[in-house]
């Protein structure tokens, strides 16, 4: 029997409102996994780039994309203040692309092939895909601020490659299981 069908299991942590800490908060929501992104903006003439790993589809119709952004981080306000964004979906080879912009030692643009998306926003070709959007909608969201897109262009790079998993703090790949519904 697998183990989330067991009738009975221990919790490794339990904790209610009041009582969650950052780190009973990051243990638990770190058994989710994620996949990788790059959200790119214009500053003037300046690529710009944050790694963010809650991109998620949002809306079809209309098409809206979103993701969460520290209320406190430097790198957004100066995207946002262009009106637009593109998202770039990073492939499971590219974590020294992840680590170049997440700890931008050097400039992380060196060596990094870019292009203009339709709203001025780099694409990254060597990712898997991209969606540029213009700014639909910023909501406050505790610490974060929620960002909602709207679709301008969608581009799947058709580079082959399998995009990022983020879990626990570890890039990894996707593996897959069963098919959907079987
Ligand atoms: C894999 C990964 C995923 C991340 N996802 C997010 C995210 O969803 N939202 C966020 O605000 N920061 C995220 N970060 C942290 C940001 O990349 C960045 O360090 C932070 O927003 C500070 O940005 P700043 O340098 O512009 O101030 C992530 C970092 C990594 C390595």
């Amino acid at each position: 029997m697998a183990a989330s069908q067991q009738e009975h299991q221990q919790d490794n942590l339990e904790v209610r409102r009041g009582d969650i800490t950052p780190e009973a908060y990051r243990q638990v929501l770190g058994r989710f996994p994620t996949g990788v992104t790059l959200v790119t903006g214009m500053d003037g003439d300046e690529p710009l780039a944050v790694v963010i790993g809650s991109f998620v589809s949002v809306s079809m119709d209309p098409p809206l994309v979103g993701f969460l952004i520290g209320a406190d981080a430097r790198t957004w306000p100066r995207i946002s203040a262009g009106g637009s964004f593109c998202v770039n979906v990073l492939a499971d080879d590219q974590a020294d692309l992840a680590n170049a912009f997440f700890t931008r030692d050097g400039d992380p643009w060196e060596g990094t092939g870019w292009v203009p998306a339709l709203t001025g926003s780099p694409v990254i070709p060597s990712c898997v895909a991209s969606i540029d959007c213009s700014v639909f909608d910023v909501m406050e969201a505790g610490d974060h601020l929620f960002v909602v897109g709207e679709v301008v262009n969608l581009r799947d790079h058709g580079t082959g490659g399998s995009p990022m998993v983020f879990l626990g703090g570890s890039y990894g790949s996707f593996g897959p299981g069963a098919g959907l519904g079987s």
